[in-house]
């Protein structure tokens, strides 16, 4: 009888610890299904837009604005009043305007600037994206080597801001606030060439972004002195649009050698 209650006792107590461990692997298992939820992997080159956006008329793009389809936007819609450098008879821009202008400030001029004619009813948001980023890469472009410059990139920035700048460099856990991701178009549009050149010439106070003025890479033997950073501008710029380089690069050959 004695022995019997005790058995009984000691059945409780296994049924008790099993249920109790059973209770917490259930709850462990949910931790780590809602963990792996909370874990964005940007698996995929898409943008990123906060739905705070903003002005009327104004909005971000929905993807990556093309600039292939945008020489064309350009040529219809823009060529008989504007040219690029020294072009006569025409309010030509230059590359110093661009550096100094945001992406979205390109955007309004066409859209909500009452001086301009407006594009709001004529080019669809997508089209005047498209125009205005090719209107800077006309003129602002890719970096000359763009190879080199990924290789460079890759063993200097892509630490903190990945490989396709999206901010998912090896440590970016560690840091706050987290590298800037150069695919978010309200972030890098509202940024004008200067500034970001600045950004990593200078650095940015109380953030993990160092200064690179006058480094040298003692691994590649290269410094980032002015030119190789307004190439690293060019560069980050890159992530905002697409460039479709091989059709350009295929129409300036088609042109050159005049075959259709
Ligand atoms: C009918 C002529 C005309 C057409 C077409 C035209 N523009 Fe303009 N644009 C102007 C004039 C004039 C200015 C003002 C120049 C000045 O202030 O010196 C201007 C200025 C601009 C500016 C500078 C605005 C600023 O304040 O910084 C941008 C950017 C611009 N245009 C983009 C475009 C784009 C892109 C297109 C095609 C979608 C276009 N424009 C079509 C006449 C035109
Ligand atoms: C140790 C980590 C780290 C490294 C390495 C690093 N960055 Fe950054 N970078 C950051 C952080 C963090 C920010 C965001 C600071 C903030 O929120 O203002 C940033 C911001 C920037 C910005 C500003 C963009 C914006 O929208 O504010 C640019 C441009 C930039 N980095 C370029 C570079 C380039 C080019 C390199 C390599 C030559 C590089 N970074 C290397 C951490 C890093």
């Amino acid at each position: 009888m004695k022995y019997k209650v005790q058995a009984a006792g000691i059945m409780r107590t296994i049924t008790l610890v099993l249920s109790i461990s059973l209770v917490g692997l259930l709850i462990s298992a949910c931790q780590s299904s809602v963990q792996l939820k909370n874990i964005n992997l940007p698996s995929e080159k898409k943008p990123l837009i906060s739905k705070k956006a903003t002005e009327e008329d104004f909005d971000y793009p929905t993807k990556d604005p093309s600039v292939e389809e945008g020489k064309t936007i350009f040529t219809q819609n823009c060529s008989s009043c504007h040219g690029f450098g020294a072009e006569a008879g025409k309010h030509n821009f230059t590359l110093k305007y661009v550096n100094s202008v945001t992406p979205s400030h390109l955007f309004k001029a066409i859209t909500s600037n009452p001086k301009h004619p407006s594009f709001k009813d004529k080019l669809t948001r997508m089209e005047r994206w498209d125009a205005v980023m090719y209107l800077r890469f006309a003129l602002f472009g890719l970096p000359k080597d763009v190879e080199d410059i990924k290789i460079k990139f890759g063993s200097n920035c892509a630490v903190c801001h990945g490989t396709r700048g999206f901010a998912d460099g090896p440590i970016h856990y560690y840091l706050n606030p987290p590298p800037a991701n150069f695919n978010q178009f309200d972030r890098l549009y509202e940024k004008t060439d200067e500034k970001l050149f600045e950004e990593i010439s200078d650095g940015i106070a109380w953030t993990a972004m160092p200064p690179w003025a006058g480094r040298v890479d003692k691994d590649k033997h290269f410094e980032f002195d002015e030119k190789f950073r307004w190439e690293l501008v060019k560069f980050v710029r890159q992530f905002g649009y697409s460039t479709e380089i091989d059709l350009l690069r295929k129409e300036e050959l088609f042109k050159s050698k005049n075959v259709k």
